[in-house]
């Protein structure tokens, strides 16, 4: 059984990669634990509900539905979950289990964050996105009008439970958009795992379980290696966010409606190399090896009507912009990284232009 481990100073638990790992949830859950509440969307619900519930059967629990959609990952949807769960009971020794992708993991896990100051959360992923993502290391959130995620906490899962069998319902286009984050892994940390994606192609967009597998596991172990080492983003955590800079432009520009996150942040990976080759931090054929890669996962939405300069405007309310300053993460070769700040805005500029290409 693959089982990676994150270290924080305060914690440490398991991202547990197997087939079947969703079976393994009655032994995770903490003895002394009161009402448990399954946060989770019906289309997921309708889908593997019945093996849930039927892990929780004779104890006590209750559903928490939360409608689904980057649009509805606001506050006013934590605070809504939130008054239910006390309708229901929960307290203290209540335990959040999160069942579902990125959103409701994100979500879900902020719920538990802040609910009477924080209560545990046990992760089950069910997209490739959130796998891979989204349900390790602990970071929470919701999205602002102004951007995404700008409102969260850090709240470290008792465990993740990473089943690739779910994966067998998720629709062609949500595992495609899962892939972009396993190449970003294999661009900023794993050369083997870029190699994989783009020598393996056929085989990981057949769905072939030994490569499914693999990737997942790969890009699972490298985020418990970074989180383990910067849980809060102070310095290496920063690379995981390569390709999102541009990225959270592209999907707040489009009121979340247009682009899957993974798509996005294909598209922030494409701007980023040419932002790299640009300012002269790696060589054009880094650049275009990036770009082929990401290339060979696409189809992507259409582009038009997307200004630019809103894009760049954009990224001044990104997270990462510290004191009016963006700070990208830019790739130097295969599996090496750095951070850079003060980039001219006509160099930024141009380089977005190239991702549309
Ligand atoms: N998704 C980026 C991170 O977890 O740091």
């Amino acid at each position: 059984m693959p089982a990676y481990a994150v270290t924080t100073t305060a914690q440490r638990y398991e991202a547990i990669v197997e087939r079947g790992a969703i079976g393994r949830l009655p032994e995770c859950i903490p003895p002394k634990s009161g009402l448990l509440f399954v946060v989770t969307t019906d289309d997921l619900w309708a889908l593997h509900g019945p093996r849930l519930a039927a892990l929780l059967d004779g104890r006590a629990w209750h559903r928490i539905t939360f409608p689904g959609g980057e649009e509805r990952k606001r506050l006013a949807s934590v605070e809504a979950m939130a008054d239910r769960m006390l309708e229901l009971g929960a307290d203290r020794t209540s335990v959040v289990i999160t069942f579902g992708g990125g959103i409701v993991t994100d979500l879900g896990g902020f719920l538990a964050a802040i609910f009477m100051r924080g209560i545990p959360v046990i992760q089950i992923p069910t997209t490739l996105l959130a796998q891979v993502d989204a349900a390790v290391g602990g970071k929470t959130g919701a999205n602002l009008v102004g951007g995404k995620n700008l409102i969260g906490a850090f709240h470290q899962p008792l465990v993740v439970l990473t089943d690739p069998d779910v994966l067998g319902t998720l629709s062609e286009r949500e595992y495609r958009a899962g892939l972009f984050e396993v190449i970003k892994c294999g661009i900023i940390r794993s050369e083997a795992l870029f190699r994989l994606m783009k020598d393996e192609a056929p085989r990981v967009l057949a769905r072939e379980p030994g490569a499914v597998e693999h990737m997942i596991a790969e890009s699972v172990r490298i985020k418990c290696e970074v989180v383990s080492a910067d849980e809060r983003e102070g310095g290496l955590r920063k690379i995981l966010n390569y390709g999102h800079t541009i990225g959270h432009a592209f999907e707040a520009e489009t009121k979340y409606q247009r682009f899957l996150h993974g798509e996005a942040v294909a598209l922030g990976m494409k701007g980023a190399a040419h932002l790299a080759r640009l300012a002269g931090k790696c060589t054009p054929a880094v650049c275009e090896e990036i770009l082929d890669v990401v290339n060979r996962y696409g189809p992507l939405p259409a582009l038009n009507g997307i200004p630019v300069d809103n894009l760049l405007a954009r990224l001044a309310k990104d997270k990462k912009t510290i004191q009016g300053s963006v700070h990208f993460v830019l790739a130097t070769g295969i599996g090496a990284t750095e951070v850079v700040a003060g980039l001219p805005s006509e160099l930024v500029r141009e380089a977005i232009a190239s991702s549309f290409a």
